[in-house]
């Protein structure tokens, strides 16, 4: 379900390739290979670990690796081929004699992650734009904002020599704790789907590929690796494949990466139903499975199952698929399908086609891009007494605290991580936006973040994340001082987390006791003397705030912004950019509100003795026992309270949303819903009109409401209106009914519920379905092996 303006607009802006499934040509290619070139094509080049390794480094990878972790190898003459691209994820096998190259993949969705200084190029910088993190760009629910961003993120991947991006991301944030929410979008399939599209249309414009991942259910980082997800399908389609659904018909990403866990006792990597039934079969994906990073055990029943590429590869790998060939136990039929696949992709890459590339991509301009998608992103949680946009009279200061503010976070760790050139600080941000700030405060903390920092442990691996810097006690007098001179206080609370691991619940899904203490202090004497205080929280993914919300003037969420962080925060509070993002993740009053709270992360069923980063981990299981009830689908259907619903943030400016009108009130074919958004305030704003809709009584229980369409309106100034149209089909209203395996529309009435949040429901009108329709019939797949004993509405 799409507004229909953006559908026209869509059908106009879309140039991007499709890829041909397995073209005459990539087959005919195929056929002229030995068997051994064929393997080779499906287990890609191996990998040297990010770090010390570079490009010009021909020396052997074991010495580099990570104390303790060694690297399966690659096939023996690979170590010694240089890169094309030095820090890259990975590259495919060439076969020169057929006139195909190396593919280079490179990390991911937050921007380009490639070795930014070369020791063979000294005059050379090779940094990359760091874009908002995933969760910030969902938040702006604004589909034409990512694609313009996918855009130029797609030349800069072009102008580096990159073939395909590992990203989009796009996995559920089933629970706040995840490790790698940041890079993924929303709670929500429908946002995370049209936004991923967006994302992929955008890159796949510049003639380079995607790769949208991590397919599926990879919900979470503890034992990412072997963790065996129970869930019934109906939660499976409804909401964990949903989104990439919507993302694949929409965009065709030219590859797709399936994930590292177990769904329902088999490793995505490994499952037929998955890969090739729904994918392929009920979806139509016409591109490329490539495996995550060592991701699942056997490599035979990755490749039986439709996953064409193993990355990084290994010659475990190799051997363990020509042996296999050779002994009759896997088709080679197989392995013409997959290296046809991955023909295909060669074909497609700008590799093969020689297009030029410059290693000099506008990185000014991007970052202008970058600062633009991040104030479109950020949520204002609260703004008492109008304390934004912060106007500040007769050259006062602002005094600025927290370690965050200076020590600004600009994206997550990991692969999602970005090796920028620059970060800007909000006390830098600041500056550049013509305010004073107090330069004690710079003075003190600058000097204790470095004497902190320099104190902490180094990281014993690649994904460990390095301890925060403790806020540091303010004492009275300085409080005092600051809030008598300043006119006004700005604190920064700063989150980080990334692929590895998941989050905890103290200290870092609740404040410290400093934190707290931090808040509570300088509000108590800046409103001591009328003065008001704004918290920023640049943060990765959801924390609580009910304990503390109602201490400072104003909280602007400005997530992880990038490396223009500080510039785009103080766009954000100066008001030269009026706020217009939305929630689009839940933030419940306790962590205990959360319906997957006591299956988060699972249970492990052996001991773990390797509490680092290991490739394999120990056999885990977790049951997604809240079904399809996941975000706000649960906090409305079960009246839970939360501190900020899925769908809120507050503007500069207010919006009525009048009338709503519908084509119909009975549904044939579809209906088209009008609504109409004014600017009812006093400065240009933007607003996003979401569309939920109640359905009947149903005997499979559904959510009290489902969002099934959004839009963002252009800048509207004070007075201007727009009108909105969205066409709903039998399909939007469709759930997934496992004994018949179809998706089915009830029969009943229906109402559609528009508003500015899930909780803010400005208007309703209903309309009826006369007939149930079943609009479409599969079969069933993936299904648990044991009974999931799912929460269910009352009746
Ligand atoms: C991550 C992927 C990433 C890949 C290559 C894996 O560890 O899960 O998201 O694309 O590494 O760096």
């Amino acid at each position: 379900m799409k507004p229909l303006y953006i559908l026209t607009a869509l059908a106009l802006l879309y140039s991007g390739q499709t890829i041909l499934a397995q073209s005459p040509k990539a087959k005919q290619l195929v056929g002229q290979m030995t068997l051994e070139q064929k393997v080779e094509l499906v287990v890609g080049m191996g990998m040297r670990l990010p770090g010390p390794t570079a490009a010009s480094d021909k020396k052997d990878t074991a010495k580099h690796a990570t104390p303790g972790f060694q690297l399966p190898p690659s096939l023996p003459q690979d170590a010694s081929i240089p890169e094309k691209v030095p820090g890259a994820a990975g590259r495919t096998h060439a076969i020169p004699s057929l006139g195909l190259p190396s593919l280079t993949l490179s990390d991911g969705p937050a921007g380009v992650r490639i070795n930014p200084i070369l020791p063979d190029h000294p005059n050379q910088t090779y940094y990359a734009t760091a874009w908002p993190v995933g969760t910030l760009l969902a938040s702006s629910w604004d589909t034409s904002l990512v694609q313009s961003v996918g855009k130029a993120f797609g030349r800069e991947i072009q102008q580096y020599g990159i073939d395909v991006i590992l990203g989009p991301a796009m996995n559920i944030q089933r629970n706040p704790l995840g490790g790698r929410n940041f890079e993924y979008y929303s709670e929500d399939p429908l946002v995370s789907g049209h936004i991923a599209a967006a994302m992929v249309r955008g890159v796949q414009q510049n003639g380079v590929g995607t790769s949208i991942k991590h397919f599926v259910a990879n919900n979470q980082e503890t034992n990412r690796n072997s963790v065996n997800t129970i869930v019934s399908e109906r939660a499976l389609r409804e909401i964990y494949l949903k989104g990439f659904e919507i993302a694949v018909k929409e965009a065709q990403p030219w590859t797709v990466m399936s994930s590292y866990n177990l769904i329902n006792g088999t490793y995505t990597s490994e499952s037929h139903d998955l890969l090739t039934d729904i994918l392929r079969n009920e979806w139509g994906f016409k591109g490329l499975v490539m495996t995550d990073w060592f991701g699942g055990k056997d490599a035979v029943a990755q490749m039986k199952a439709g996953n064409d590429l193993l990355m990084p590869g290994t010659i475990l790998q190799y051997n363990a698929i020509l042996t296999a060939v050779k002994n009759g136990t896997l088709s080679e039929d197989v392995i013409n399908r997959n290296a046809a696949r991955v023909v295909d992709l060669i074909f497609e890459s700008p590799t093969y086609k020689k297009i030029p590339y410059t290693d000099k991509p506008d990185l000014k301009a991007n970052a202008q891009i970058s600062r633009k998608a991040a104030t479109e992103g950020m949520v204002l949680l609260q703004n008492n007494n109008n304390a934004l946009p912060l106007t500040i009279k007769n050259n006062k200061q602002i005094a600025l605290f927290g370690n965050t503010s200076y020590d600004i976070i600009a994206g997550g760790t990991g692969s999602g991580d970005v090796n920028k050139a620059y970060t800007i600080s909000l006390d830098k941000g600041l500056l550049n936006a013509g305010y004073s700030i107090d330069k004690n405060l710079i003075e003190a903390y600058t000097t204790y973040i470095a004497e902190e920092k320099a104190k902490q442990p180094k990281p014993r691996f690649f994904f460990e994340l390095v301890p925060r810097v403790k806020e540091m006690n303010l004492e009275e007098p300085l409080l005092q001082t600051e809030a008598q001179n300043a006119a006004a206080a700005i604190i920064t609370i700063g989150r980080n987390a990334g692929e590895g691991a998941d989050r905890k619940v103290e200290n870092d899904f609740t404040l410290s006791t400093e934190e707290k203490s931090m808040i509570q202090k300088v509000c108590e004497a800046f409103h001591a003397q009328n003065k008001k205080v704004i918290v920023v929280l640049n943060i990765g993914g959801v924390i609580e705030t009910d304990s503390w919300r109602s201490w400072p003037d104003a909280i602007l969420l400005a997530w992880q912004p990038g490396l223009e962080a500080g510039n785009a925060i103080a766009d954000v509070v100066s008001g030269k950019v009026n706020p217009s993002g939305k929630l689009a993740v839940t933030f419940p009053i306790r962590y205990e509100d959360e319906p997957s709270a006591k299956n988060f992360p699972g249970k492990e069923l052996e001991p773990n003795e390797h509490k680092g980063f290991s490739l394999f981990g120990v056999p885990a299981e977790v049951i997604y026992e809240e079904g399809i009830y996941v975000g706000y689908r649960y906090f409305t259907t079960f009246h839970v309270n939360t501190a900020y619903p899925f769908g809120y943030g507050l503007s500069y400016t207010q919006f009525n949303m009048k009338p709503l009108q519908l084509s119909a009130n009975v549904m044939k074919q579809n209906i088209v819903v009008k609504v109409t958004v004014t600017n009812t305030g006093k400065v240009a704003g933007k607003e996003v009109v979401q569309l939920y809709v109640s359905a009947p009584h149903s005997k499979i229980g559904k959510p009290a409401e489902e969002l099934k369409a959004f839009a963002k309106t252009p800048l509207l100034q004070p007075g201007q209106s727009t009108t909105i149209s969205f066409a709903l089909t039998p399909a939007d209203l469709a759930s997934f009914v496992t004994d018949q395996a179809a998706w089915i529309a009830d029969a009943g009435n229906y109402t559609i519920k528009v508003g500015n949040s899930s909780a803010n429901i400005l208007q309703t009108a209903t309309f009826q379905l006369p007939q149930q329709v079943i609009t479409e019939k599969v079969k069933n797949l993936m299904v648990p092996q044991q009974p999931i004993h799912e929460l269910q509405p009352a009746d």
